[in-house]
């Protein structure tokens, strides 16, 4: 069966371009990213992994790790990975888990036999430090993912895992937030005293609290 939010994402053990890792340990309190792609040497694949070393020190900052995967061996990913390096100007020092076996690809349900009967989609997990499934994303091989807007999902996860609001349409660090239903209008102005705008009972914003 398919994961959803909220669910446990399951542990598993893999062999990485950086080792053998658990990923349980590996992630440790940390919030995580699991990608998978199609297949190493294929190019929108390697602008995806390019854009995600280059966003490093950002995921670092948000106490992310990240780790992405196909199905082709260690060494081709090392390999590939200097190629990643020399093209994209960049260092993927990220693990890219050797799924050869599909073992995880199946235990995250990145493989879509109608899509590809032997090839990972572009599926992603952001996962919490309780180690629940906070979003899933699934892109098909052509399209290549937008890492600034999985920042960006990171960035309201964290927020509204701490405060009780919400993140409105197109929302971007820094912006006002939606104050979320739970609150009562009435205890609104204490809870935030940044101030409330009140546009309709039920649609209310706030200076993004923790800035
Ligand atoms: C790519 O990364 O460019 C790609 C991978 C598999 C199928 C199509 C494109």
């Amino acid at each position: 069966m398919s994961l959803r939010l909220g669910d446990i994402a399951p542990d598993f053990n893999a062999k990485t371009s950086i080792g053998d890792i658990n990923f349980y340990e590996y992630l440790g309190d940390s919030w995580g990213i699991l990608f998978s792609h199609p297949a190493d040497f294929t190019p929108v694949c390697t602008t995806e992994l390019g854009a995600t070393a280059s966003l490093q020190e950002a995921f670092a900052k948000r106490n992310v790790k990240v780790l992405a995967l196909s199905v082709d061996g260690v060494e081709s990913h090392k390999t590939w990975i200097k190629d990643i390096d020399e093209t994209q100007h960049v260092h993927v020092g990220f693990p890219i888990i050797a799924d050869e076996d599909r073992v995880v690809a199946n235990l995250y349900d990145m493989i879509h036999p109608n899509a590809s009967e032997t090839f990972t989609v572009r599926s992603l997990f952001i996962i919490g430090p309780d180690k629940k499934v906070k979003l899933i994303i699934t892109y098909p091989a052509s399209t290549g993912r937008n890492f600034v807007e999985v920042l960006r999902v990171i960035d309201s996860l964290q927020l509204t895992a701490n405060y009780s609001v919400a993140t409105p349409a197109n929302w971007k660090e820094g912006e006002d937030v939606i104050i979320g239903l739970n609150v009562k209008t009435e205890d609104a102005a204490a809870k935030f005293p940044k101030g409330v705008e009140i546009v309709k009972p039920y649609l209310r914003y706030t200076p993004q609290p923790n800035k």
